[in-house]
């Protein structure tokens, strides 16, 4: 007889990039946006929302910015970030494990960079995923026309149907993510695909436009014209 212990909800926050492709001299993830640091909108968003038992921020060993742009942050950092964005997640889900988290727990796994989330959407994934045997993520539904490239010219054009852009948060088993990031080759950019990897076939949950990652230059402007127009 096993009496069920209630499953607790960790995030994970990768914060180990370098920021090559936004060039904004320095980690994107501490860029100034509408007053504050890029990470310090984010993990403000999932402060807010009640269900998460901890939150863990993922760092190159090197950091030695973090503390000075998210000072308000209380919860735990780890300096294990690695050279790929899984091994930073995989390193987070390490140092879960070894603080008490359990293999069945659920994890939400949220770019640092993503620093336009808000709880409500973040809230929405976990109803979707709560009672999934797997879990989910956030994504998008694909609205343009999609085209392969070559050479700088269109090779060919791809059916939009039933393509989604994956956003983060994505939630999955503690456990069940950190196997899978562990037989995953370097071409994984996100938790799903490492899952689906595994034979396994993650939600697609509906995310929001305005949950985009900061990626490229033009970002930055957007970005904090989103946040200094909300209420
Ligand atoms: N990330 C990480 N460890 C890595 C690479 C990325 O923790 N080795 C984090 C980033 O800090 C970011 C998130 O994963 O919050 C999403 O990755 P991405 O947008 O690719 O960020 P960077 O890798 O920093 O940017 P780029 O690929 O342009 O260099
Ligand atoms: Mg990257």
């Amino acid at each position: 007889m096993s009496a069920t212990r209630p499953l607790n909800l960790y995030a994970v926050v990768p914060c180990a990039g370098v920021g090559e492709r936004a060039a904004a001299g320095g980690p994107k993830q501490y860029a100034r946006l509408a007053g504050r640091s890029v990470v310090s909108h984010t993990l403000r968003a999932l402060g807010e929302v009640k269900r998460l038992k901890q939150t863990v921020v993922v760092l190159s060993p090197t950091d030695t910015a973090f503390e000075s742009h998210a000072a308000e942050f209380t919860g735990w950092v780890v300096r294990s970030g690695g050279a790929t964005r899984a091994h930073s997640v995989a390193a987070g889900l390490q140092a879960l494990l070894a603080n008490g988290a359990q293999v069945d727990d659920w994890v939400l796994v949220h770019d640092a960079a993503r620093c336009l989330v808000r709880a409500a959407w973040i809230d929405t994934l976990i109803d979707a995923c709560l009672n999934d045997p797997i879990g989910g993520l956030l994504a998008l539904p694909v609205p343009d026309t999609l085209k392969s490239e070559h050479e700088g010219r269109v090779a060919a054009t791809i059916p939009r149907q039933a393509k989604w852009q994956a956003q983060t948060p994505q939630m999955f088993r503690l456990g069940a993510l950190a196997t899978a990031l562990m037989k995953a080759d370097d071409s994984v950019t996100d938790e799903a695909s490492a899952m689906e990897a595994q034979g396994h076939a993650p939600k697609l949950v509906t995310g929001s436009l305005e949950n985009f990652k900061v990626t490229y230059p033009g970002d930055f402007a957007l970005a904090e014209r989103l946040l200094r127009t909300r209420e």
